[in-house]
């Protein structure tokens, strides 16, 4: 008898999620780790990802590759060295890795040698390409059948494209609720630009839940707004989010599309990168480019000024209030990472535990 009470304590204790791991970004999840574009074949940078420093490269026909930034010899940063668009050569003593991690060669070996480097790899993660950005796993647990949040698609042919990157000094939650948060709004986003009137309206929206996240539905949006006046017409947009830190608008007036999409990829412990694209439809918008990148880049500062600032208080004490129906998605995104993470302790699918739901606030 006592060893059957002892026997399911000692179960209840190993079953229970580890709480460090809802404090840290999910960890099987696809992450934004910079533009495609930019990266051309033959070509490899590095990228930093939830502490790991990983070279990402295309090689010569254009496959993409990541692998870890660390030759196995002495820790050299692979990044370092030279891509002949097949196989990355370490700069310190020249061994060589082919983009699949292994070990091709060992120039410093005599012929007489017979020490096998063919057994010698480098960790490799999966990469893809996604909406004009290229998207790691950094996840190395075992093998599963888990269904991992997908990956953002454009799904429309885009006429152009503004892309800012910002490197926020806080924690990937507390970076991620920023995009979830209706509340800050007027408060950190008080651009003449982007928030002509000043005074705080009673909002009400309907939230559903879609896979992995939820959906703040299709509606006709304020005409005030002159970013919105340029599209004509009143358009219809609807705001997704999706772990493990995405947020997607999407804005719909007749034929014409404009995407405004934004990433929070953990960097290292408190340094979240937040990347934001917004996407069109119309030629003639390519025009405003030069006036509208630094109004993007001023809009994402001001989320970047007091996230750093939010972050030193939690720093102190890492307690929150969420409060009322404004703090509702935030809410949800923890849930949805409880159950991301349960459901895959478990090894079971991924059900999400939202409701749809009226919210009312002010902003
Ligand atoms: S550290 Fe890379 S070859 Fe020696
Ligand atoms: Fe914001």
């Amino acid at each position: 008898m006592l060893a059957a009470t002892t026997r399911a304590a000692d179960d209840t204790v190993s079953d229970a999620l580890d709480p460090k791991a809802m404090r840290e970004p999910l960890p099987n999840a696809w992450y934004c780790v910079g533009q495609a574009a930019t990266l051309k074949a033959g070509g490899m940078r590095p990228v930093e990802l939830n502490g790991e420093q990983i070279v990402v490269g295309r090689d010569a026909s254009g496959v993409l590759f990541a692998m870890r930034d660390r030759c196995p010899h002495r820790g050299m940063a692979l990044s370092k060295g030279r891509f002949d668009g097949a196989s990355v050569m370490c700069p310190f003593h020249g061994w060589r890795f082919g983009t699949d991690g292994r070990c091709r060669d060992v120039p410093t070996l005599s012929e007489t040698d017979s020490s096998d480097f063919s057994r010698i790899v480098v960790q490799r993660f999966p990469v893809i390409e996604s909406a004009g950005f290229l998207w790691i796993n950094p996840y190395l647990g075992p093998a599963t059948a888990q269904d991992v949040p997908a990956v953002p698609e454009l799904g429309f042919e885009a006429a152009g494209c503004l892309v800012v990157e910002l490197v926020v000094e806080a924690s990937f939650d507390l970076t991620t609720l920023s995009l979830v948060d209706p509340g800050h709004v007027a408060f950190v986003h008080d651009s003449w630009w982007f928030r002509p009137s000043k005074e705080l309206r009673e909002k009400v929206k309907t939230f559903i839940p879609v896979p992995h996240g939820f959906v703040m539905s299709s509606h006709a949006t304020t005409k005030s707004s002159p970013v919105y006046k340029l599209l004509g017409g009143v358009p219809d947009v609807e705001i997704e989010f999706r772990l493990p830190g995405v947020r997607l608008e999407r804005i719909v007036a007749g034929d014409k599309r404009v995407a405004n999409y934004t990433f929070a990829t953990p960097l290292s412990n408190n340094r979240t990168m937040l990347t934001n694209a917004l996407y069109w439809s119309m030629p003639l918008l390519n025009l405003l480019k030069p006036v509208a990148r630094p109004l993007m880049r001023q809009f994402l500062s001001q989320d970047q000024q007091v996230l750093q600032h939010a972050q030193a208080g939690l720093d102190r004490k890492p307690t929150m209030v969420l409060l009322g129906q404004g703090d509702l998605p935030s809410q949800w995104y923890f849930r949805l990472k409880r159950e991301a993470l349960d459901a895959a302790r478990t090894g079971r699918t991924f059900e999400n535990p939202l409701t749809q739901q009226e919210l009312r606030w002010r902003s």
